[in-house]
Order: structure tokens, then sequence, then C-alpha cells
């Protein structure tokens, strides 16, 4: 039997000095989604995350709440709430977690350091220099940018110490031809960036131990010494597998790492001092560094110092972890910079997941159920309309892959997107409600309803890795079992048994009313910077679609007003006219047949006769009913809503006319 391949991808260990934010979880949400696509693709994946728990600014605020910086740690990544847990809630699907307060990482951590000091490359010296306290780090003049630390911005303060240094300028120029080499850093935009600003300068060997505090790796040899925070922690990466130790012994399989996913302010330690070290042990250098960019708010980039964080905890208890995954990946490419939002969040999420993908999963089972009981007939009847759909979905898996295995995880988000949008306007396109009045139509009902259900399943297999617990649930609703959503058959057109069975389920992703929401989140806030709130009260509470507004209506009311509340009872939606005729012994009648987006027709009668008297040439127009009007039976018709006009006179006359939407807008979309 073939072996599988191996793929090891990494995090950056993430600082437990503080609650992780949004900005950390979009890291490890990217992450884990390259993971778990090369698990589906068949290879054998390590994926390895977890905590840089040492240094002085860990030190710092363990005295500052009174307790060791063991028992500090030790709550921020296993107590209750902490970065176990949310990675936990994320549905990171990590296989290894290291700490590097692990015993067995501080001891391969103090056998690395003597290895290097014994064979030269490192030596002990005296440090002057500027030192940054929050990034721990010691720079050149030349480094700073307006006498401030070039990392953080921040402060520096002259520092001097006795200290172990490595021998990174011997390694320059090595380091530098991996960089221009072209494969190791990326995107490629960093590699010059790398070459200029702290190569081509002059690398200076690195100061790799400090006196100055003492929550460290001790140097073995030479009590006093701690190792540098950001040797202990790169080395991670090694130690989590074996290396230098007996915990593991899965180096030889999976090193060297095929990528190191790191935030862009960290690539130089990863590419440049990284490489360096492992050029001094003589072990390989990992495949690849990639560089992403940072999840911004309000213009900069998130920080607890600024005070403004956004708890990933909240927002997914509020909308569901995949949804939150999956604006996270969609927004903006992976090697750049975006901006954050509760606004962009929210009208992601009913953009794409409620109204395109959500619509479609619920219009198609909603409509197999309808029309055929829950299981399509075998009988079909392909037409030249069904190529172009056909044809996008068919290709969709290589596409798909392309642009995940150069890690464009948005740009492979936008390719299935555009397959579910292009079913849902097929769904218009076909008018499934038209086909079913006649019995003759059936087996073409069942091809149109069968391409949808095939659109969903591959684009659902795709979207594993991404909103796994979403796919999942979403596949028994079209009845498509585990032999049928392999990665293989997300290639193949036509998997689905002519006979597929459906099963309604919950709605996937509710829309969500932004408005309420965004207002909601704003009390929320408020209240976190007042004393009410704690993090479980903001976890509990759910965005509430149908929910009463909280009404804050402060103007003088008129006497015939109505509260914001009682306007938003009324539900009025889009609704696309498949069909109109007269109602037989009425004079006034019109009978509306309309797509509303709730998967099979609803009929509105509507006393405009006078008005319209060519009813069939309103069948395409896209109007405004109100769809939750208790319904009522006139001339034995029951009619289910209203739709909306508009009065006027002329010449004296009583003139109607319906409201029109725009026609970019699918029957069904909320009209608020
Ligand atoms: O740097 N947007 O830890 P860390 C995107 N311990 N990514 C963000 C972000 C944002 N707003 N904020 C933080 C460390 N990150 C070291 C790593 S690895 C051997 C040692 C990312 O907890 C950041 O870019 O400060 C980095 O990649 C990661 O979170 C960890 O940050």
């Amino acid at each position: 039997m073939q072996e599988k391949k191996t793929f090891y991808i990494t995090t950056p260990i993430y600082y437990p000095s503080d609650k992780l934010h949004i900005g950390h979880t979009y890291c490890t949400v990217a992450s884990d989604v390259i993971a778990r696509y090369k698990r589906l693709c068949g290879c054998e994946v390590m994926f390895l995350t977890g905590t840089d728990e040492h240094g002085q600014k860990i030190e710092e605020k363990a005295r500052a709440a009174g307790v060791t910086p063991q028992a500090f740690v030790d709550a921020i990544v296993e107590g209750e709430g902490g970065i176990r847990d949310l990675w936990k809630l994320m549905d990171i699907s990590n296989d290894r977690f290291i700490r590097t307060t692990d015993p067995y990482h501080v001891a391969a951590i103090q056998r690395i350091f003597k290895r290097m000091y014994e064979n030269g490359d490192i030596y002990k010296g005296k440090y002057a220099g500027m030192y940054c306290t929050p990034c721990e780090s010691f720079w050149t003049e030349s480094q700073l940018v307006e006498g401030k630390c070039p990392d953080c911005g921040r402060e520096v303060r002259y520092a001097e110490e006795e200290a172990y240094f490595f021998r990174l300028s011997k390694y320059a120029r090595r380091v530098r031809e991996l960089l221009l080499g072209g494969e190791f850093l990326e995107p490629a935009s960093r590699v010059n960036e790398m070459v200029k600003n702290f190569i081509d300068p002059g690398l200076e060997d690195l100061c790799v131990s400090r006196t100055s505090f003492t929550w460290g790796v001790p140097v073995d040899f030479d009590p006093g010494h701690v190792v540098y925070v950001w040797i202990d922690a790169l080395f991670n990466y090694a130690t989590a597998l074996g290396f230098e130790n007996g915990r593991y012994d899965d180096y030889a399989r999976y090193w060297p790492a095929d990528v190191h996913m790191v935030g862009k302010e960290i690539v130089r330690f990863h590419s440049i001092i990284w490489p360096a070290m492992l050029m001094s042990l003589n072990e390989p250098i990992p495949r690849k560094v990639f560089g992403h960019g940072w999840l911004l708010l309000g213009g900069g980039k998130m920080s607890k110092s600024k005070g403004n964080v956004v708890d990933p905890v909240v927002l997914a208890n509020r909308y569901g972890v995949d949804a939150l995954r999956f604006y996270l990946m969609r927004e903006f490419p992976l090697g750049s910079d975006g901006a954050f939002s509760n606004e962009l969040l929210i009208s992601r999420i009913n953009t794409d997941l409620a109204n395109d993908l959500g619509n479609l999963l619920s219009r198609t089972v909603a409509m197999v159920e309808k029309y055929f009981g829950g299981a399509l007939v075998e009988a079909r009847r392909p037409e030249p309309l069904d190529g172009e759909l056909i044809g996008i979905v068919s290709s969709l898996k290589g596409k798909y892959e392309a642009l995940m295995d150069s890690f464009g995880t948005q740009a492979a988000l936008e390719e299935i997107m555009r397959a579910v949008s292009r079913a849902n306007k097929y769904i218009d396109e076909t008018a499934p409600w038209v086909l079913a009045r006649d019995e003759a139509n059936l087996p073409r009902l069942a091809s149109v309803l069968y391409n949808l259900i095939e659109t969903l399943r591959v684009s659902l297999t795709l979207l594993l890795p991404f909103m796994p617990g979403s796919c999942e649930k979403a596949f028994a609703q079209i009845g498509a079992g585990k032999d049928l959503t392999s990665w293989e058959k997300a290639g193949e057109w036509g998997v689905m048994p002519a006979d597929a069975k459906v099963y309604k389920g919950e709605a996937l992703f509710p829309r969500i009313d932004l408005k309420k929401e965004l207002a909601a989140l704003e009390a929320l806030r408020e209240a976190k910077a007042g004393v009410a709130e704690t993090p479980a009260e903001a976890c509990a509470a759910k965005p509430a679609p149908e929910a009463p507004a909280q009404e804050a209506a402060q103007a003088p009311a008129e006497p015939d007003c109505i509260d914001f509340s009682e306007f938003e009872k009324v539900k009025l939606r889009v609704a696309v006219v498949t069909g109109c005729e007269f109602v037989p012994k009425s004079d006034k009648l019109l009978k509306f047949t309309l797509d509303t987006g709730d998967g099979a027709e609803r009929v509105i009668l509507s006393g405009i006769r006078k008005w319209y008297p060519e009813p069939q040439a309103l069948v395409g127009r896209r109007l405004v009913a109100c769809v939750n009007l208790k319904p009522r039976k006139m001339c034995g018709v029951e009619s289910r809503g209203m739709l909306l006009c508009a009065v006027t006179e002329e010449n004296g006359v009583e003139t109607l006319r319906l409201l029109s939407a725009d026609e970019i807008m699918p029957g069904g979309s909320e009209v608020c």
C-alpha cells in the first residue's frame, strides 16, 4: 500500500498574557482550514498549535496579579474560557498542543542551547542596546523607527547585560539565498522587506539569553541566564514532534514543516532567525513560512492595550462558530490586511450564508418535499439550460484545489459562492413551481431538483474545511451520506442517486436583523464598559431576528404613531410573479402566484383588476408583499398575504400601481 503523504502545519504559539481576541482566532482558523483541506485531500496531517508561556511580560503580569507565573499561565491556557476552550469552541482540529512550560520542551531547549554553544554558534558577550519590554526584543539604533520599537511603536529603553549571543551574522548569506530562492517565504512581497530591511543593512549576532528576569528556560550550564523567549518559542515546532526529547517520536516523519502560518509582524523571526538556527544544527529548513495580514479595527491592529479587542466567544455564540469561521476567511485574502466590523460580519452572514447558501438548501429541500413527497423520482429530462450550471459545478473542485494549494482561501470561497448564486438563478430560470402545475412536466422538475441537490453536494463538500459542523448538518438534509461526500466525488457530477431523499431540518443560517443586532452589540459593549455584563451573559445572548426592538424613540409622538416594534411585526418580502390570472366570478380580484423565497409558491389575491386588465403581463415582475398577514379566503381561494401598491389621483380618478423591487433582488429578499 502506498504511504500517505504527510503535511505538517503550525500556527504561532500564542502568548497567554491576556484572553485571545478575534485577530488570534483569525490566524488559527486560517491554519485549521488548510489542515482540514489537506486531510480531505488524503494527506496525513500534523497540525500543531500551543502557547508561548515564558518571558518578562508574563512574569510582570503574574506579579501584578499576585500569583506565580505558572499559575497565571495555567489559568489563561487551561482555565474555563481559556485558550484550550476557545479552540474547542472554534472547532480547531489541532492534533497536538504544546505549552513551552511543558517539562519535555524545557529540557529539549536546554539541550538545543547547549548544542549550539558547543558547536561555537552561541558565545558569551555583553549586550548594550535598546530594548522593547513588551516585545522582549533588543533593537539596534538603525532598526528603531523614530526612536521607537519598529514592531509595536512603543518606547524602548537602553539596557546592558552579560549575555549569550547567537552567530546570526554567520548565516546571513545562506538565509538571504533561502529567501530569494522564491519558495520559502510567502507572500513574495515579504521577501523584499526581509532582505532590504534586515539582511542587507548587516545582520548582527543575536542576543539569546537574559539575566534581568527569571521566568524562562534556565541555561543549565550558567545559572542566572534564561534562554531568550523567541529561541524557546521557535523550537516548539520541532520539540512538539520529539526533537531532542523522548516525549514524542514524530520528528523523522513530519519534519521539515510544510508551512508555518504566522502574522506579518513575526515573519522576521520565522524567516531569518529560525532558519539560521536550524542551519547551525544541520537540521532541514521548513518548506514555507506564510505571513498573513492583520484583522484591523478602526484602521489599526487590535490590541488589549488599545482597548479595541473583539471577543470571538461572544460572536461565535451569537452567530455560530461556522458563520464566524466563514466570515474570517471570506472577507479578504490571507496575505492582506482587512477591516473587521460587526456590520461587515452580519452583512456577510446575511448575504452569503442566509440568502445564498441557506436559501438554496431550504428551497431545494422544501421543493423535493412538496412536489415529490421527500424523494425524487427516477425519470429525468435534461435540457440545454442545465449545461451552464453543470459546467460550473463540475469544474469547481479543480479551481478550488489550485487556489487552496496556494493559500487562496478567499478566492476558493468566492468560486463556491459563484456556483451557489448560479444555482439560485437557475431556480428562477426553471421556475419549478410552474413545472409542478402539469403532471407531464414532473420528469423535468425532477431533473431540475436533482441538479440543485448535486450543486449542494459539491459545494458543501468543498466548504467542509471552512464550516465542518454546518456542512455535516446540510449533508443530512440532502440525504448525502459519507460515501457520497468523499473528496474524490466532489470532482464528479451525477453522484447522488436518482431517487435522492431529503430530510427537512433546522435553518442553518437564519437571517440576522442588522439594525437590531448592531444595537444589541452596542448595548453589550456599553454594558461591558460598565459593570453589568459578565462573559457568561454575553455568550448566552443570541441574536433574535424576530424579537421586538428595544424602543427608544425620543421625538414627540404623533397621535397615530406606532412603535418601531409594531412596525417590525410586518414582514415584507420581494415577491416574484410566477403566474397571474383573473379570479372567476370576481370583477375586482387578480390571483397571483409568487416566489417569496419559501421554496413553495404563495398565492395572494389582490383587488386591482381594474388597473391591470392584462394579468399575464405581470409575470416576472418583482413586487413587494406582506407575507405574515393572516390567510383569508375570498371567492373560494385562500390568499396568504398582501401586495403593496401606491395610490394617487389622476384627473380626479384614483390610480393605483404595484410597487416594484430592483431586478437584482431574488424572491424572498427581506424588505426593511
Ligand atoms: O507573536 N490580526 O504571540 P501573539 C491577525 N508568541 N493576526 C493577529 C492579530 C490580528 N489583529 N493579532 C494577533 C506571538 N495576531 C508569539 C509567537 S511563534 C514561535 C511565537 C496574530 O499571541 C499574530 O500576528 O502575540 C501572531 O501571528 C499570532 O496572532 C500570535 O500572536
